[in-house]
């Protein structure tokens, strides 16, 4: 089978521009798993499903027809990447990520991304859960406070205007559902490799994922 190198850690990371161009480097195809739950979340919406309706989650999540192409994401034939960025949908697919009937559902589809080369993915539960045998676990973190400066830019350049404290507030809450929940928590485990890139760049990030992978 081909190798998979998974990338886990926190919102706003980093971790999907270096699983990114970790792929395009090697050649690698690349999995960017929130993109799953958001999808979910964006489906449950448009088909009136309640995110307290873990059953209809659970069938959303099987049966959406969904596409990635040309680094865009397609719901039932419709371009719908920018959709899948606001806020409001991330939010959604954290509370829809809580399931544990969602997730199993979307076991399948993750791994179905595995294909000669090789695949990286991006996500919180890539090397714990999705691919417990990858090559190559890395867990990419950086402080609270620049992942927030990093998100507040981001959004920023969307045009949508946001305070630096909500921002940070935010995250911190996120955080704490993603490493507090009972279905694959956010948590650093012993055979991933640390990357803290509070103080390097992307660039710097990525070679150094790229030197792992190399070793
Ligand atoms: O990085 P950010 O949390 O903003 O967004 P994302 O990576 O697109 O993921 C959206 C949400 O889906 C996250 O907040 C997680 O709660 C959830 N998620 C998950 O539970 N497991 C994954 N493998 C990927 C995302």
């Amino acid at each position: 089978t081909a190798p998979v190198i998974a990338i886990d850690g926190p919102s706003a990371s980093g971790k999907g521009t270096v699983a990114e161009r970790v792929a395009r480097a090697l050649g690698f195809h690349y999995l960017d798993s929130g993109a799953l739950y958001r999808l979910v979340a964006l489906a449950a919406q448009r088909g009136g499903i309640a995110l307290d309706d873990v059953p209809g989650l659970a069938r959303t999540a099987g049966a959406m027809q969904i596409e990635f192409r040309e680094g865009r994401a397609w719901l039932s034939g419709e371009d719908v990447s920018e959709a899948l960025r606001a806020e409001a949908v991330g939010v959604a697919a954290s509370r829809v990520a809580a399931a544990p009937e969602v997730r199993a559902c979307l076991l399948d589809r993750q791994r179905g991304f595995r294909a000669p080369p090789g695949l990286v993915a991006d996500g919180r539960d890539m090397g714990s859960v999705v691919f417990p045998d990858a090559a190559l676990k890395v867990f990419l973190t950086a402080g609270v406070e620049i992942r927030a400066q990093r998100r507040h830019k981001q959004l920023m350049e969307k045009g949508m205007y946001a305070k630096m404290p909500d921002v940070v507030e935010e995250l911190r809450q996120r955080d704490d559902r993603d490493m507090k929940r009972t279905v694959a928590p956010l948590k650093h485990y012993p055979d991933a490799v640390f990357l803290d890139t509070t103080a390097i760049s992307v660039d710097e990030a990525v070679a150094s994922v790229l030197a792992e992978w190399r070793n």
